[in-house]
């Protein structure tokens, strides 16, 4: 036993956001970071003697080097076998599955999501609980604790691991397994849907689809999965090979980062079928031919489609949301006679839910859809859902979106983000909009009525937990919506997210461009929250 007891002192900043630890590369560089995090987690968890982990992340800068010093304190604190990813590379979701599969204690994540990686950009960890989902409030809370008091850290002196080569290998006691990042994944996959019809679909000659990776983590499952499973055949997955700086850009699946596909999708050839995933594979972007869904609606859509799809077929036991996205999903539940819960923003919210079983679908307008297959999102599940619902509906994705527009009505949905504000500005116009409240119920704005207005807290229908402060609610009686929320995912000062959305039943009127459908709404957030000179900004800096 090589073990090394290192003396350090505590971080005051290492406080888990809304999904695990993120800060520049430069931050986790410093001596000791990362190392006290990951023995603040260690120390944590009741015990890991004896235990297996999973290790893996999204390929990032780092993310290698991190890895070998995660091994190794592992290896320090008990463990006995940790299931890596080859070269290091896990996607969110297959972590998830692999967890799952295997049984293992938990996992460590690397991975700042979709924030821009490369020595200049970030990294993240986060850790995941046996059920394969990200820690809960109470455990993140703990490692936050124990991260203000750490003094001390082991660590085993050994070599590298080589992550390139497949197999078992030893540090110390315990071994480490390299595995194939995709294929217990795509196993998963291959239960839930419907690959054969899938595969008729993209083979059958009329049937056009690209996948955008964005030199993020999802490259290999896709090229696996799409080109060859499912006989896509080369390029239908367009930036596929995982890159340490994800090629300079910012792997986040929406209409503003993923513009190259954008870009196809709305060009002269554009194919049928378009969808992004982000720096670590849990979050989607799905197109039409020239037809954007909103994260919303794709929720709703999956929900009302599931029984075509063999995983889903038994029906749904509920569905969740997390309280900014769009209430579209809570009409599919009524009309199928089950719950629709409304959870604080964040995954870790549904783990619950789903254990308890009265969840199965879950999803948020930051482009995250899942369900109980596993405890993350899930972004290429997201695309072969969808697959399988095209290839057994044989109709386009505006005509399926445009139907349920007809049968369920359609929530106009939009969310403006503005970013690096400072944060002492940014919490003055949410305290300024709080103190505001008070008087805003029954205040008319145009032909609008402000029904309710309050500061979202929710508790746990399962353990009871209470979590307060999610994000200010104003709700008009025509059931449209304003919801003022702080993210818990930036690096860099605060980012102010104002979520807007309206519902109309009216099929004349479902077909108006969705920022015009959502103008007023947007001046009323103006009038209310000040937001131009509270923020110095003019605009949004990203609308999706
Ligand atoms: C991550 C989390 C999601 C969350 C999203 C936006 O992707 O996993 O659950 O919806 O960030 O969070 P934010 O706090 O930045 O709005
Ligand atoms: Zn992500």
């Amino acid at each position: 036993m090589n073990i090394r007891t290192i003396t350090t002192v505590p971080f005051s900043d290492q406080k888990p956001g809304t999904s695990g630890l993120r800060k520049s590369v430069t931050a986790f560089q410093k001596p000791h970071y990362l190392e006290n995090f990951v023995q603040s987690i260690f120390d944590s968890l009741e015990n890991c003697q004896g235990e297996t982990l999973v290790v893996g992340g999204d390929g990032r800068y780092y993310n290698r080097q991190a890895t070998q010093i995660i091994l190794k304190m592992a290896a320090a604190n008990g463990f006995v076998r940790v299931k890596v990813g080859h070269r290091g590379i896990l996607s969110t979701p297959a972590a998830s599955c692999v967890i799952r599969k295997y049984k293992t204690l938990g996992g460590i994540i690397l991975s700042a999501s979709h924030n821009p990686g490369g020595p200049n950009g970030d990294f993240g960890i986060k850790y995941n609980i046996s059920n394969g989902g990200p820690a809960p409030e109470k455990v993140t809370e703990a490692i936050y604790a124990r991260s203000k008091v750490i003094d001390s850290y082991k660590i085993i002196e050994a070599n590298d691991v080589n992550l390139d080569k497949l197999g078992e290998t030893k540090i110390d006691n315990m071994v480490v397994e390299v595995i194939d990042s995709v294929q217990d994944y795509q196993d998963l996959m291959e239960s839930l849907f419907d690959f054969d019809r899938i595969q008729q679909l993209l083979t059958g000659g009329k049937f056009k689809m690209c996948i955008d990776s964005m030199h993020a983590v999802t490259g290999p499952y896709a090229k696996g999965i799409f080109e060859q499973r499912l006989g896509g055949g080369v390029g239908c997955v367009q930036n596929g090979v995982p890159l340490e700086d994800f090629g300079g850009g910012h792997p986040d699946p929406n209409l503003v980062y993923a513009h190259d596909l954008v870009e196809i999708m709305f060009g002269e050839y554009a194919p049928d079928f378009g969808a992004a995933s982000d720096g670590d594979g849990d979050r989607n972007m799905i197109l039409g031919n020239k037809f954007f869904v909103t994260p919303s609606d794709s929720l709703a859509i999956l929900a009302a489609n599931a029984r075509l799809v063999p995983g889903y077929a038994q029906g749904l036991s509920g569905i969740a949301r997390s309280m900014p996205t769009s209430q579209a999903a809570d009409r599919v539940a009524a009309k199928l006679g089950i719950d629709c819960y409304e959870t604080p923003t964040g995954w870790k919210f549904f783990g619950n839910l789903m254990d308890a079983d009265k969840v199965t679908l879950c999803g948020e307008e930051s482009f995250g859809t899942g369900s109980n297959h596993i405890r993350e999102k899930d972004g290429l599940w997201a695309v072969l859902f969808w697959l399988n619902i095209l290839a057994s509906r044989q109709q386009s994705v505006e005509e399926i979106v445009k139907e349920h527009w007809q049968i369920y009505g359609r929530n106009y949905y939009s969310r403006h983000d503005y970013e690096e504000v400072d944060s002492q500005r940014a919490n003055t116009l949410v305290n300024n909009v709080q103190a505001a409240m008070p008087n805003l119920k029954g205040k008319k704005f145009g032909s609008y009525e402000v029904e309710y207005s309050d500061n979202f807290s929710y508790t746990d229908p399962v353990d009871g937990s209470v979590s307060t402060n999610q994000g200010i609610r104003i709700g008009f009686t025509d059931g449209s919506r304003i919801v003022f929320r702080l993210s818990g995912t930036g690096t860099q000062g605060a980012t102010l997210r104002l979520y807007l959305e309206s519902f109309t039943g009216d099929v004349a009127k479902q077909n108006v461009e969705t920022q015009e459908a959502l103008g007023d709404l947007v001046r009323i957030a103006e009038e209310i929250a000040q937001i131009r000179e509270n923020t110095g900004m003019d605009k949004p800096t990203v609308i999706t």
